[in-house]
């Protein structure tokens, strides 16, 4: 028996006079004064079936219910002329059934899949494959399905070899905790799930497979939020024998050739390049979103000895001023502004010191304070016109600065001044190789350790680490950063020095990492790569706000999946064979 002749997304007036068999899921059962109507449904679309062939089969459809999946054998005819539906792929038709086999009947379903509010989060999650029966859902997925094959023709066309890496390894750093799988055979020991595959990727090129990529599947265990899940993917990529530019350069392409691939659209390669500090200081985030102005610009020696006592204060602690020009907001009313410094202070801002720019010239605090010409200097400075609204926030230079980034995003959101249409990449470079870490005592790589230290700066890498830039870059789209990637140490020795930087001494170093360290002295190859993170990419392309709309299985913010339940308690059997036993936590967990 065949199920199906064709799609419930394929019939058109052509087929007119046909006979099809369609197979689906009942949408929608309307009974119009005895004549009963259906719109069956499969990811291809719908079509409506009219049951006015015979009272058996009528009867049948009378006692069908949503989600009911059922084959329907018919004739395909035109729709009178005024029931024409042109904004339907089949509402050009409709099928009048001469029978129905209902192949699977449906329980009343706890989240209608037509309903057009969407269900809550969890019922989403908990009932997943009814939530993918939704259009958006199966078309997000067609969507990462096109973007993945992109991937890979575009790779296998430019020369690059895919190949897995394990999942079962030694750990790799990213800076987030790792899953461990404990092991039965090394009782006691266990593997991690790979982060990424960046160690395996070097240990590739050491191989001599000079272009490998991956869509690879990457585990951490971190603090989840709207673009990080436990489990996603990357297109993981590297090369040997190359340089930044060469990066740059395949990576764009790849770019142009996705958003072409997925929807249509074309992407100028040449995507600008912002310095990482100069994006601290403009944007006020190391992932600028270039949809919008709003940038930040430093204004300390306008109010130093301005008599303005909040910000002298803060610039005598060693602290700055930083202004934000809203250009033709200079109308906003008081409470409008209040509003604003509302929002300010609840990103952690002292204040917010707002002041129109008018025919007459500022008013506020900047009127009060600072001289004819300084106003005029300072509106310069701004790139402030009359109608504009400047905006002035004093403190530490870092928290002040990233609190005026998320600032910034909120009033671009409160304005509506992005093109939600728009796809803006920017490459961000050279950020320094070293940061403090979080406890404060020591240092940690801003990349990963595995990252080249800029040519220039190798000599200073024990002796003013915090001065030494990194060979590194990341790819931002639209504000979120969607890759990172740099050139790799390929020496022993600088390896080593590196890890030394971050506080693991010799020992340490080869314990955890010997084998790299090892594999450097074999005849490494200079290379680099990327991995960008195929979710967000695909939620950016898909208009998504959540990964979780462009994963079929995606876990909750708690890393739970509803669906199945996992985590699920292990049992003692398992444990045991595992040599492991729980001990309850301080807190009782
Ligand atoms: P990184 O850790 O920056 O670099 O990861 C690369 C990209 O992966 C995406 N990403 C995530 N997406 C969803 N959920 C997460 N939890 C998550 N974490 C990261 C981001 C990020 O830019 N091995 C290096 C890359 C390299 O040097 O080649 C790495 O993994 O979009």
């Amino acid at each position: 028996m065949t199920y199906r002749t064709h799609t419930c997304g394929e019939l058109n007036a052509a087929h007119s006079g046909g006979n099809v068999s369609l197979a689906g899921w009942v949408a929608r059962v309307r009974d119009l004064g005895g004549l009963i109507f259906i719109d069956l449904r499969d990811r291809y679309g719908k079509t409506q079936v009219v049951f006015d062939q015979s009272e058996e089969t009528a009867a049948k459809a009378r006692g069908l219910h949503s989600e009911d999946v059922v084959q329907i054998k018919g004739t395909v005819r035109p729709r009178p002329e005024d029931m024409i539906n042109r904004s339907m792929k089949t509402g050009e038709i409709e099928v009048s059934a001469s029978s129905i086999d209902v192949l699977s009947k449906s329980d009343p379903v706890p989240t209608g899949v037509e309903d057009p509010e969407e269900p809550s989060d969890e019922l989403r999650l908990r009932y997943r494959y009814l939530d993918l029966r939704r259009r958006r859902m199966s078309k997000n997925l067609l969507l990462r399905h096109k973007a993945l094959q992109s991937v890979r023709r575009f790779h296998d066309e430019c020369g690059f070899i895919e190949i897995e890496t394990p999942f079962l390894i030694r750990s790799t750093p990213e800076g987030a905790r790792d899953y461990i799988v404990p092991s039965r055979i090394h009782v006691g020991s266990g593997y991690s799930l790979p982060q990424s595959p960046q160690l395996y990727k070097q240990a590739l090129m050491i191989g001599g497979i000079d272009r490998y990529f991956q869509l690879a599947r990457c585990f951490r265990d971190e603090d989840l939020r709207r673009d990080r899940q436990p489990e996603f993917t990357q297109i993981d990529v590297e090369m040997s024998f190359v340089e930044e530019e060469e990066v740059f350069t395949h990576t764009e392409a790849m770019m142009q050739r996705l958003v072409k691939d997925t929807i249509g659209a074309h992407i100028d390669p040449g995507f600008p390049r912002i310095e990482y500090a100069q994006a601290l200081a403009s944007y006020g985030s190391d992932a600028p979103d270039m949809r919008y102005d709003l940038l930040m610009r430093r204004c300390d020696d306008f109010f130093r000895d301005s008599g303005f006592r909040a910000f002298e204060n803060v610039l005598g602690q060693g602290g700055g001023v930083f202004g934000i020009c809203a250009e033709g907001k200079g109308d906003l009313s008081r409470s409008e502004r209040d509003r604003l410094e509302g929002i300010a202070r609840a990103e952690g801002l002292a204040g917010l010191l707002s002041s129109p720019l008018r025919e007459e010239g500022l008013s506020g605090v900047p009127a009060k304070f600072l001289s004819a010409d300084r106003q005029r200097d300072l509106c310069r400075h701004m790139g402030a016109g009359t109608g504009d609204l400047l905006l002035f926030a004093a403190g530490p230079a870092a928290t002040t600065q990233a609190a005026l980034g998320r600032l910034r995003r909120l009033l671009a959101e409160r304005w509506k001044l992005t093109d939600e249409r728009a796809l803006k990449f920017c490459w961000v470079v050279n950020p320094p190789l070293f940061e403090p870490d979080e406890e404060g005592g020591g240092l940690t790589a801003v990349h990963h350790p595995f990252t080249s230290p800029a040519t220039a700066d190798i000599g200073r890498l024990e002796t003013e680490p915090l001065t030494v830039q990194a060979r590194a870059y990341d790819l931002v789209l639209n504000g979120v950063e969607i890759a990172t990637g740099s050139i790799r140490i390929h020496d022993s020795e600088i390896q080593r020095k590196v890890f030394r930087v971050i506080g693991i001494d010799g020992a340490e170093a080869t314990e955890r990492f010997g084998f790299l360290l090892e594999a450097l002295r074999f005849g490494a190859p200079p290379h680099g790569g990327i991995a960008l993170g195929f979710d967000r990419l695909v939620m950016l392309l898909a208009g998504e706000r959540s990964i979780r709309d462009v994963i079929a299985f995606p876990k909750t913010n708690v890393a739970s999946s509803l669906m199945d339940g996992a985590p699920s308690a292990m049992s003692n059997d398992q444990l045991a064979e595992l040599g492991l036993k729980l001990i309850k936590k301080p807190d009782g967990r």
